[in-house]
């Protein structure tokens, strides 16, 4: 792995991920063993995870250069557009200026793809035969899915039970890219069957499916577990999403004011805002604007302390804001956001008041996301309807107060294969019935 200080040079495609850690005033606090009563050392991972994501895990250099076969996977849909959300902008009647970062056009029609990419290079270029992981929304298991086909790998996706329910369409893509879905918690490991003893009817939750993928990973030959968010190198995959919104607002003439991504282990959110924490720390006036639901308050509620990052503990003990392992969200739509951690890395900087963190109600997003859909004809992923929500309500502040600022959020993926719930209407009528958003 090539690493350094300075940004290796690139053209309108980042040729490096940009490694948070590096620039932060004080260091990230080490994780601890799961068990033992020590800090986690790099061979803790072995049985999890590739050496060459270990050692980015433990990384601190600012640079670490792409793969070129990474680079190659990503220039099918990167960079990706920035746009003005025009349509948006006129019917808020706002002076202030909304560009989203239209992740949803990736293959697999979100950011995850990011990090899906890299991780089964670095999997197939030791040897390994299988992944396993979680999935909530749909969006990661589809981008692993979709990834371990094109890299000849077999795919294991832990499903969250209501998200099987309330997204039959995704579990068939996950299918039809040959991976192998299992609703969670899943009878098939000793951390779900606990779980459905407790409750048969358990809707499930992404540290419980982080349990049942983390137990099949350690206990199956040729087997490792791909983390979906939370872990520091998945932040830093994600940044081509924020390294390439500030070239395309430096081509522009723009300079973001509030900076917005919704947040749910972290992954979307920290890709976009990292690259602007520097020019934060320099004396930047940027807001950089965390958004969860408020049924999941994970930043805005949660303690900043030591916790696991799944249900049955068999991860690391990780500093970071949390509800509680044992935390079972509410069963909202927005499935990707029912998580009871936060990233380290986002934990951190919301320790330090570097970023903000908003808790919203889940109307209130589903309501925007309508409003999104209407105007600039995309359908947003359930989880993207809070960031929408929160730069809508900041292009308002900005009409009261007659301010023309620059409002960039990320769209983080598309909705359009979650749409069709049993009982439900399809398509757009997804959102019917909830409280329109008052402009
Ligand atoms: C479209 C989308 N956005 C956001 C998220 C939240 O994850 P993260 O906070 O890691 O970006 C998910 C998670 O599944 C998702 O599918």
């Amino acid at each position: 792995m090539l690493s350094s200080d300075s940004e290796p040079n690139a053209g309108e495609r980042p040729a490096a991920w940009y490694n948070l850690a590096a620039d932060l005033p004080e260091p990230p606090p080490t994780p601890l063993h799961p068990s033992e009563d020590r800090p986690l050392q790099p061979h803790d991972l072995e049985p999890l995870l590739p050496k060459a994501l270990i050692e980015q895990e433990w990384a601190r250099t600012r640079w670490i250069e792409i793969p070129a076969t990474v680079l190659e996977a990503y220039s099918q849909w990167r960079p990706t557009a920035l746009v003005r959300a025009r349509n948006l902008e006129r019917v808020l009647k706002t002076p202030a200026r909304i560009y989203f970062k239209d992740e949803s056009v990736s293959p697999s029609g979100s950011h995850k793809l990011n990090t899906a990419v890299p991780q089964a290079y670095y999997n197939r270029q030791e040897g390994v035969a299988r992944l396993t992981t979680e999935t909530g929304a749909g969006q990661w298991g589809r981008s692993l899915a979709m990834t371990c086909a094109s890299f000849g790998l077999s795919c294991t996706v832990f499903m969250v039970r209501l998200s099987c329910q309330q997204r039959p369409r995704s579990r068939a893509i996950i299918e039809r890219y040959g991976a192998t879905v299992v609703p969670s918690p899943s009878p098939h490991t000793a951390a779900g069957r606990r779980a459905l003893i407790e409750d048969p009817n358990c809707p499930g939750s992404i540290g419980m499916a982080i349990s049942d993928a983390i137990e099949t990973a350690t206990s199956c030959e040729g087997t490792k577990y791909a983390f979906g968010s939370v872990l520091n190198h998945v932040m830093f995959h994600q940044t081509v999403i924020g390294l390439e919104t500030k070239r395309q607002l430096a081509g522009l003439g723009e300079r973001p004011n509030v900076v917005i991504g919704c947040v749910g282990g972290g992954s979307n959110f920290a890709g976009m805002a990292s690259p602007f924490v520097a020019d934060k720390l320099r004396g930047e006036p940027i807001r950089l604007l965390a958004v969860e639901p408020e049924t999941c308050p994970t930043l805005t509620r949660g303690a900043y302390r030591y916790d696991y990052a799944d249900a049955a503990r068999l991860t690391p003990r990780f500093k970071m804001f949390t509800l509680g392992v044992d935390y079972v969200p509410a069963a909202i739509r927005a499935c990707g956001l029912r998580y009871h951690g936060m990233s380290p890395l986002v934990s951190l900087v919301a320790k330090l008041g570097i970023v903000e963190a908003l808790a919203l109600a889940e109307a209130d997003c589903l309501a925007a996301a309508r409003v999104f859909a209407d105007e600039e004809g995309i359908v947003p992923a359930a989880e993207s309807a809070y960031a929408i929500a929160a730069a809508i309500a900041e292009a308002q502040r900005c009409r009261q107060m007659g301010r023309s600022e620059c409002i960039v959020f990320t769209l983080s993926g598309h909705g359009r294969f979650e749409t069709e719930t049993p009982g439900r209407k399809p398509s757009l009528c997804l959102m019917e019935g909830d409280r329109v958003f008052s402009s």
